[in-house]
């Protein structure tokens, strides 16, 4: 009986890591700083697909040198959006990422972009 719990509990974990569409890149070191945190979220629209590019460094940043970029989908059942980067990225000084939801879906992903002042 515990085993079979124990069974379904890491099941469970094994199935919700997969409905969540994380992204990373790169690798974070001993010595980055978190220089970016932003919440992507858009409202679910009709049978549209929402797409919103999110760009580092923002108007009046400095950027730093990006080593790491982590993406997390705060949607678990698998109806949650995609993230790709389309410009910059690790060893760079800026990036765009472009989110896309599924199709009549909302989206809700947490970008951090770590790295070096
Ligand atoms: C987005 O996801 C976060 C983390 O799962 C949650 O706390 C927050 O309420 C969500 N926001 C929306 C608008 O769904
Ligand atoms: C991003 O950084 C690269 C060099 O790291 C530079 O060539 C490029 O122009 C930058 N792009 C933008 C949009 O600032």
């Amino acid at each position: 009986m515990k085993f079979l719990v124990l069974a379904l509990a890491t099941l469970a974990l094994a199935v919700s890591a997969q409905l969540q569409h994380n992204g990373a890149w790169g690798t974070r070191g001993p010595q980055d700083v978190l220089l970016f945190r932003e919440n992507v979220v858009a409202k679910s629209k009709w049978l549209r697909v929402n797409k919103v590019d999110l760009s580092y460094p923002q108007r009046g940043q400095n950027g730093g040198t990006i080593t790491a970029i982590n993406v997390y989908d705060g949607s678990t059942n698998g109806k949650g959006g995609y993230a790709k980067i389309k410009a910059g990225g690790v060893g760079q000084n800026n990036v765009t990422i472009r989110f896309k939801s599924q199709r009549g879906k909302a989206m809700n992903f947490t970008v951090e972009i770590y790295g070096q002042k």
